[in-house]
């Protein structure tokens, strides 16, 4: 039995803030203390501490909070982040094709799985739902390198019949393929695993219905993809989809909305979406740095809110810009002032973890650091940089915050723990 014991200033909001105003905990003074990688307690220090006499007690310098949950991002696409010029349908096939191609070679894979991961860990985040590639062995290679960091990662072969040549896998493949990685790898780690149709464009119906199928036989399973991102991938959706209502129709149609489903973008939504999201239970990952970069538009959160979708927060590296979930909560401030909606900064934190944990049906494990939760979380500094610290000197918790989500990025991240242990140290690192 391993008993671990964490002095410092703790931060979580484990609700919507809008919903439960007592969802923000803080504890200026706090103890966490750890047992085999999960919480057992968590309270004042002065109160918490005589009940574990003789506990050795580590003193950690910031503000802890949650492990950041990544709600979208695509590994294979990191080398290709700042890619200029396009907007969705053109950047996918100048940019983003050619390199996922590259990974039909495993050691290619292999390669980059262990620097996202690394990229990750560097900023803070300890959960992710991940786009791999439609090689099924670039889940293998994500997996194993987060097997390795004992990662909580949920990732699914992508599936896209439609795709360019050397990118494209047919229905039968896609589920043979699917099947045997569900098969190989549940029940391992922290890994879970998303049914993965890259989008309506890339997939003919037919294969729409395998992605149907395996969600009905494998009700453990998420359903991850794209929706109503970008103007013109809209149009296409509707000239070949005439029939279906909207977008989100068209992924109704072949069983792929529901509780488990999680929906990157939702940046144009008819309010019939909405009140299908929220009815279905399904959740929307809004990804503000990819939405600026490839002019998509700015989330509406009053619409979103007006109808209780679910909502969490991802990167969408490679068309988001930044692996930092802190710098993005802050980027969804900016998407929600663009709109006219003013996102709270402890809302925006509930956004980057316990919200997104929420969508990828891991909210009882991480994203509030409460007793019985597994013990990720990263310790920031406020005084990150010159200006950072002249800017958090003598302020609020909550303008301290949001200073750290409108100026803070990887070098705020001072330290990441992964199930109470030190996975990243920024200054052991320097
Ligand atoms: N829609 C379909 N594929 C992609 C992708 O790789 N990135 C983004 N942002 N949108 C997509
Ligand atoms: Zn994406």
């Amino acid at each position: 039995m391993s008993l671990q014991a964490f002095r410092g200033e703790y931060l979580s909001v484990s609700r919507d803030p809008r919903d439960d105003p007592d969802a923000v905990r803080h504890d200026p003074d706090g103890l966490l203390v750890v047992e085999n990688g999960i919480v057992v307690a968590r309270g004042n220090h002065a109160d918490l501490a005589s009940r574990y006499p003789g506990l050795a007690i580590q003193h950690l310098p910031g503000l802890i909070v949650p492990g950041f949950v990544d709600a979208h991002i695509h590994y294979p696409q990191m080398d290709r982040i700042a890619a200029h010029g396009e907007q969705l349908l053109d950047w996918l096939d100048r940019h983003i094709f050619p390199a996922e191609m590259a990974f039909a070679d495993l050691a290619h894979a292999q390669r980059v799985a262990t620097l996202f991961l690394d990229e990750l860990l560097r900023n803070g985040t300890t959960s992710a739902l991940v786009f791999p590639t439609v090689h099924a062995h670039s889940v293998d290679a994500l997996f194993e390198a987060a097997l390795a960091r004992n990662m909580r990662i949920v990732s699914g072969k992508v599936l896209m019949d439609l795709g360019p040549d050397g990118l494209a896998d047919t229905p039968q493949t896609a589920r043979a393929q699917s099947e045997a990685l569900i098969r190989h790898w549940r029940g391992r780690g922290r890994l879970g695993y998303a049914v993965t149709p890259r989008f309506a464009l890339t997939s003919t119906d037919a294969q729409l219905q395998v992605a149907g199928d395996l969600l009905a036989e494998h009700p453990e399973a998420l359903l991850h993809t794209h929706l109503a991102e970008n103007p013109r991938e809209i149009a296409a959706v509707a000239a070949r989809f005439p029939e279906q209502r909207d977008y989100l129709d068209v992924y109704d149609r072949f069983g792929l909305v529901g509780g488990r489903s999680v929906f990157a973008h939702g940046v144009h939504l008819p309010d019939r979406s909405c009140a299908r999201l929220e009815e279905s239970g399904a959740g929307i990952a809004i990804c503000p740095s990819s939405n600026f970069f490839l002019g998509s538009g700015c989330f509406d959160f009053a619409q979103a809110d007006a109808h209780g979708v679910r909502l969490g927060l991802g990167t969408d590296i490679g068309a988001g810009t930044t692996f930092s979930m802190l710098h993005t909560a802050g980027l969804a401030y900016q998407a929600g002032q663009m709109r006219g909606t003013s996102i709270d900064p402890f809302r925006a934190l509930y956004l980057a973890t316990a919200g997104s944990a929420a969508l990828l049906h891991v909210g009882d494990r991480v994203g509030a650091l409460e007793p019985g939760q597994e013990a990720d979380f990263v310790v920031l500094d406020s005084a990150a940089t010159p200006l950072l610290a002249r800017r958090t000197q003598g302020v609020s918790l909550a303008e301290r915050l949001f200073a750290l989500q409108i100026l803070g990025d990887d070098r705020a991240i001072r330290r990441t723990y992964i199930m109470g242990q030190c996975a990243w140290d920024r200054d052991m690192n320097r």
